[in-house]
């Protein structure tokens, strides 16, 4: 058993490093996850595992337990009504102010990406919106997690038919091959446009060569307390293009007096300068 104070001593890590606030309400799921695992590592008690992790100067202990604490679940055209808005509305005002052949640039950070469905839709939806005119575009999908068991799943790009329930059935004809086995291998051409790296949203830099026209965070935010999401945010702002968009899980939001992002539509944000 894992004792309160060994319990309150974990969540400060998990809190200070990743961001994620693990309530009292989270003890059962933590428990299941690491109890039988943390001996698995060689502990024979959950502080010796502690005073390892409080030495990690590598950081790879805190690697293994972030990968064992977060949830990754997601699936293909998820929360389809943001990317409805994406590229029915926001997409177009874009398209509209570029600059013509060979000027035109749109990158687009999915934060949180999980084992990758949130970005190769979107290299799907963009590869359909732009039809001949793509090869006009410098373009890319820059997508993040914390995760690295999971970012190698998102690099493998298989994927299990229940993942795709909800894509149309002429996108999983198109962009993805059947094996044997039930499974659905990405397209190479859906790759090409798609690079994952690990990123820690909380404890790492935010510099990057390009600002974004659009972040996807989404299902990520939930897991951060108030004072973390605001940060998070006001980091978000600073990496965005003028008028371009945060846009974040439908279950979550942002504390309007807190941002100077201007909401345009239930989870979507623009910044407007
Ligand atoms: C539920 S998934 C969301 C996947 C996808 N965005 C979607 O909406 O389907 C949440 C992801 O956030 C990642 N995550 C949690 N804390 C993070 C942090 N501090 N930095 C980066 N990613 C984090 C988790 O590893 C997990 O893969």
């Amino acid at each position: 058993m894992i004792k309160d104070s060994e319990y309150r001593e974990l969540t400060n890590l998990v809190y200070q490093h990743f961001g994620i606030a693990l309530g009292h309400e989270k003890r059962t799921m933590v428990t299941h996850r690491l109890q039988t695992w943390v001996g698995e590592q060689g502990f024979s008690t959950f502080q010796d595992y502690l005073s390892y992790l409080k030495q990690d100067n590598q950081g790879s202990a805190l690697m293994s337990l972030a990968n064992r604490l977060t949830t990754n679940y997601s699936y293909f055209y998820r929360e389809s009504e943001q990317l409805e808005f994406f590229f029915k509305k926001a997409l177009p005002q874009k398209n509209a102010q570029s600059i013509g052949p060979g000027n035109s640039t749109l990158n687009i950070w999915s934060a949180g990406c999980a084992s990758g469905e949130e970005p190769y839709c979107l290299a799907m939806l963009l590869n359909e919106y732009f039809g001949n005119s793509f090869v006009q575009w410098d373009m890319g999908i820059l997508a993040t997690d914390l995760d690295t068991v999971i970012l190698q799943e998102a690099h493998k790009g298989v994927y299990r038919e229940d993942r795709l329930n909800r894509l149309p059935p002429t996108y999983r004809l198109k962009y993805l091959k059947p094996d044997k086995k039930g499974y659905w291998a990405v397209d190479d051409s859906l790759k090409r446009l798609v690079h994952f790296t690990r990123y820690n949203l909380i404890r790492d830099q935010f510099s990057f060569k390009n600002k974004f026209y659009a972040i996807f965070c989404r299902n990520v935010m939930i897991y951060f307390d108030q004072q973390t999401i605001n940060a998070l945010v006001e980091r978000f702002y600073h990496v965005l293009e003028n008028e371009g968009y945060l846009i974040i899980g439908q279950t979550e939001s942002l504390d309007k007096n807190k941002t100077k992002l201007t909401y345009v539509a239930p989870s979507i944000y623009q910044k407007r300068v």
